[in-house]
């Protein structure tokens, strides 16, 4: 499996606090049959400012520590870049880094609350340099919690969509749960990634959300492909033919009186 959002890196963000952490996450991963790790940390969230040349040299030096310690698995850069106006030339003058930085996937974080407006604009502007947007846990932002005929107006245009595993199986509430499980019936979801932030509280394994996601899916095979073929493709730059989403209901509101 190959996990495509994770703040392995020490240091960085509110992931890995030291090398140790990042090499015992590493561990958990490869136990958990994880092969292959983009790191994601944050940037451009007003809190975190690792730049392109961070995040790379970052990468090569816990790439280094993985072959000292004998842990077979690949790592490669990224980033989880905060949703942020001018961000296309912000990717393009080297302050983002995209996904294993070949300027195709850029795994892109809404603000918990709500689906900010202009958002769609900027998406626009990243698709016209020719990257696609991945929208990170689309199932913990309120706003498609609540609407998530939303999430298919971004789906539609061209979005690809990351759900988080722990998320699916309900250790992040109920309210997430409810939605990740909705964007898997309606096919709103393409890619499973652990979102790992350390080893105890968020720790990177991927299996028990992709069981439960085939269960949801009825069919193995598709959930597979969630954490294989799709986040290879990523990794290559290569593009990805996705399932015809289904239109979500409403969320319906009921009345006592
Ligand atoms: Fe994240």
């Amino acid at each position: 499996m190959i996990d495509i959002h994770s703040h392995i890196l020490p240091g960085m963000d509110d992931g890995a606090s030291d090398i140790e952490e990042s090499l015992a996450m590493a561990k958990i991963a490869a136990n958990d049959g994880i092969h292959t790790v983009i790191a994601t940390p944050h940037i451009l969230n007003g809190i975190y400012s690792n730049s392109r040349s961070k995040i790379l040299a970052g990468t090569d030096e816990l790439r280094t520590a993985f072959a000292k310690e004998q842990i077979k698995s690949d790592l490669f850069p990224g980033s989880e870049t905060h949703l942020n106006f001018g961000m296309a030339e912000k990717i393009f003058s080297g302050e983002a880094v995209t996904l294993n930085d070949n300027q195709r996937y850029l795994l892109l974080e809404f603000p918990f609350h709500s689906i900010p407006p202009g958002a769609k604009q900027e998406i626009f502007q990243l698709q016209i340099k020719g990257i696609t947007p991945i929208l990170a846990h689309a199932e913990r932002n309120y706003g498609f919690q609540q609407h998530i005929e939303e999430l298919y107006e971004f789906v539609s245009m061209g979005c690809l969509v990351q759900i988080t595993a722990m998320s699916i199986t309900g250790n992040l509430g109920r309210e997430t749960q409810l939605c990740a499980q909705k964007m898997l019936e309606c096919r709103l979801a393409h890619i499973i990634a652990t979102d790992a932030h350390s080893v105890a509280y968020r720790p990177p394994i991927l299996s028990t959300g992709v069981k439960k996601a085939a269960k949801i899916l009825g069919s193995a095979e598709q959930a597979e492909e969630m954490v294989t073929v799709c986040p290879a493709a990523i990794l290559a730059g290569e593009k990805i033919v996705i399932p015809e989403p289904e239109q979500p209901a409403k969320k319906r509101w009921f009345s006592l009186f």
